[in-house]
């Protein structure tokens, strides 16, 4: 299987641990009622995204087993996930096989959105001004590099969706009982400049960023106009070349 590496340690830590006990984050049984409604929320928004952006292709960075799959099949466009556990694409690709879909309109690849220029080569077209990045539940906070996502994105000339959890005491106390759940243990927290952190074993290392923060990233990378979008517990912002 190809596979388009930045490689360098914090994407190892990163890939360890959703290759271990992080691959639950995305499993009913582990989630708060709290995660549950986020996740009901970006759902609902994302979906309603496709419906008012006229996009023709949903582009999933950390997609799992194609989160967001469905709502690209119903929407009738064309949908490429992409994800650094390897373990995850067979598991997508038999959903695709499941369903019928044709691979040249749904499509899951190993590669990181930290190389999109790269990792692009791989999706069932080339992304273009029609086309959204979705970085949905947290993934920005979890990148090694959010600059190098961005700046790939911005030579494709996507638009971006980055879903982030609030920074705020209340919902750090809500992210922290959730990734407790998961599994993940001697969490630790931090309130910094750009947002709130937190680091657990097994490699878990999670910002919520703050919307100024995620504002800066983007104007730092040639995006023009972000406009924040509120779902529970957390924000859309999205963000256009
Ligand atoms: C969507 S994030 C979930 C983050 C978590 N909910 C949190 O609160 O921080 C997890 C998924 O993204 C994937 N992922 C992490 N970094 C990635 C990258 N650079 N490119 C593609 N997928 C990535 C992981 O392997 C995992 O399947």
């Amino acid at each position: 299987m190809r596979f388009i590496q930045p490689a360098n340690s914090k994407q190892d830590t990163v890939l360890s641990c959703y290759a271990g006990i992080g691959s639950r984050m995305f499993f009913d049984q582990y989630l708060t009622n709290e995660v549950s409604e986020f996740l009901w929320s970006e759902h609902q928004l994302i979906r309603e995204l496709l419906e008012w952006g006229n996009f023709d292709q949903l582009i999933e960075g950390g997609c799992g087993f194609g989160r967001a799959m469905q709502l690209a099949i119903d929407m009738r466009i064309a949908y490429d996930g992409c994800e650094i556990v390897k373990e995850w694409i067979p598991v997508a690709r038999s959903r695709i096989k499941d369903l019928g879909l044709d691979s040249n309109e749904v499509r899951v690849s190993f590669g990181s959105v930290e190389s999109l220029e790269e990792t692009s080569l791989l999706f069932t077209g080339r992304p273009s001004d029609s086309s959204l990045i979705l970085l949905p539940f947290n993934l920005f906070g979890n990148l090694n590099s959010p600059s190098k996502c961005l700046a790939g994105a911005r030579v494709l000339g996507c638009a971006v969706a980055i879903v982030s959890f609030h920074f705020d005491a209340g919902t750090t106390r809500l992210r922290r009982q959730y990734y407790e759940n998961c599994g993940f243990v001697n969490l630790k927290s931090e309130f910094c400049s750009i947002g709130t952190r937190i680091v657990a074993s097994h490699g878990l290392d999670s910002l919520a960023y703050k919307p100024e923060t995620i504002e800066k990233f983007s104007y730092d990378a040639g995006f023009t106009r972000v406009t924040h979008f509120p779902i529970s517990h957390g924000t859309l912002s999205l963000l256009r070349p």
